[in-house]
């Protein structure tokens, strides 16, 4: 078995689809020297087609071992997390083929552990839902803490205390977490705090728990609802995703399947507000509109156009926006990933905005960087008080986190001068081809590798 585990867990194909990748696994390229570089002052105009979700595909993923046969997925964004996942699903055994165009095929017949190390699971935060998923399909699971985005403490006492409600002894010791059932138990799990991991976890393990789980006080994001579908379609039988009780009823066996993953309405947000921020006239494309009711409500009380279609929603700029207050909360509320994009955008609005950032308790990391560039932020607790000013001006400055990084990257697109982002390696996470969708749109954006003194050594190849 151990060897077979062994040859298993090199067996990871990448397709490469002549789109230029020098590297096959991205994510493995020393970044510590690469950095954006933006010269502001370009206004974005074009037509951006947004790739699929992030947080969908990072639950998706590992819910496909969940059964023994084959799933395709498809709409699947090619960034660092994705490919970081793919290689912990085949270092389990999984036989994994990952074409970077956005489909993965995943072979779980191998997988034969329900132990995830450190080492495996240290590169991203998301790896905790092997803990649902190894729980469901082997009633056992050994899955180190995860690492992750810095923005707060980041507990899973609710996933614990949900596991531990079907029924699970859970222990956690020198960093790992163990869980272990007999036979997992359908049952009502209140949730204290309105959490997506948690919601999505419980989800994983309950479907294969014997009888009725209800999730109440659960997550409505439209991921949650995403994973809900892909589960479903695996022979899963869950309702109410979407709604704040969800009602999973057990079932014995889940089957290989076909699904397309939805498009990425943080993405989607992120090309929405630097549209709005550089003036511009976007059309951000493979969209669904209603995922991004709060974004487009926030954008007209600003005093900018937001033209709704079908699959698309147009973004004109009018020139300096009003200050608004802003209050970040689970979905259907303004979304706390794009609480530091919107920052940026507020930061040369007229007059005063208010952020209330209500998720998570430490994420204003970006506004360091962004004084650096002119703006005008106080921050107490969860509340930044923003001054708009007139202009940003280019500076050195460092990604902090994900969105922090999507957020610096629209700092710089309205600054004057040069911009020069650090620590990209966390903007890859999570954005596919983030300079090259930016360039389509006019914007003047290199990525660039530095030597140690920081000089120029070339412009980097992207996958
Ligand atoms: C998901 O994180 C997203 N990550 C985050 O996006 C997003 O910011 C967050 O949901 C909120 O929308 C993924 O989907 C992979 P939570 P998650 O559990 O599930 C508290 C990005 O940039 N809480 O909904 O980890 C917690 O401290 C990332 O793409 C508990 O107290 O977030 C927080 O205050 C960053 N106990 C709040 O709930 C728990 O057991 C919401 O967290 C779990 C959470």
């Amino acid at each position: 078995m151990e060897s077979d585990h062994i040859y298993n867990s090199l067996y990871m194909v990448f397709v490469l689809t002549g789109m230029g990748g020098e590297v096959p696994f991205p994510w493995k390229r020393n970044k510590k020297l690469e950095k954006l570089l933006i010269r502001g002052g370009k206004r974005l105009k074009g037509t951006v087609k947004v790739s699929g979700a992030k947080n969908a595909a990072v639950a998706i993923l590992p819910a496909a071992i969940m059964t023994d046969e084959k799933c395709i997925i498809d709409n699947l964004p090619y960034i660092d997390d994705v490919t970081v996942l793919a290689e912990i699903l085949s270092e389990l055994g999984a036989r994994v083929t990952l074409d970077p165009a956005g489909r993965i095929t995943i072979e779980p017949s191998y997988v034969n552990t329900y132990r995830a190390d450190y080492n495996m699971v240290k590169r991203m935060r998301a790896s905790y839902y092997l803990l649902g998923v190894l729980l469901g399909r082997f009633g056992r699971a050994e899955v180190a803490f995860p690492g992750g985005c810095e923005i707060g403490v980041r507990p899973i006492d609710q996933h614990i205390k949900g596991f531990e409600a079907l029924g699970a002894n859970v222990n956690i010791k020198n960093g790992i977490i163990y869980a272990e059932a007999e036979k997992l138990i359908g049952t009502e799990i209140y949730l204290d705090v309105v959490s997506v991991g948690a919601t999505i976890n419980i989800m994983l393990a309950a479907v294969r728990a014997e009888g009725t789980t209800t999730i109440v006080n659960a997550a409505k994001e439209p991921h949650v609802v995403d994973v809900a579908n892909f589960l479903n379609t695996m022979g899963a039988n869950i309702k109410g995703a979407g709604t704040d009780i969800i009602r999973i009823d057990g079932v014995d066996k889940l089957y290989g399947c076909e699904y397309t993953i939805i498009p990425d309405q943080i993405e989607a947000g992120t090309f929405m507000i630097a549209a709005a921020a550089t003036n511009g006239d976007v059309t951000v494309k493979n969209v669904i509109p209603k995922h991004l009711e709060a974004v487009t409500a926030k954008l007209l009380e600003t005093g900018m156009k937001v033209v709704e279609g079908d699959d698309y929603l147009r973004v004109v700029g009018t020139g300096v926006p009003r200050g608004v207050n802003v209050k970040t909360f689970p979905y259907p509320g303004f979304p706390t990933d794009l609480q530091q994009p919107m920052t940026v955008f507020l930061s040369i609005a007229d007059g005063t905005s208010i952020i209330t950032e209500n998720v998570w308790e430490s994420r204003y990391k970006h506004v360091a960087e962004l004084k650096k560039m002119g703006a005008n932020i106080k921050v107490d607790d969860r509340i930044a008080i923003i001054e708009g000013v007139e202009q940003l001006t280019g500076a050195p400055v460092k990604a902090t986190d994900l969105r922090a990084g999507a957020a610096l990257i629209i700092a710089g697109l309205i600054a004057d001068g040069v911009t020069e982002i650090g620590n990209i390696k966390h903007i890859d996470r999570g954005y596919e081809h983030i300079e090259h969708k930016f360039i389509k749109l006019g914007a003047d954006i290199e990525r660039i590798t530095v030597d140690q003194d920081g000089n120029v050594k070339k412009p980097s190849l992207v996958v």
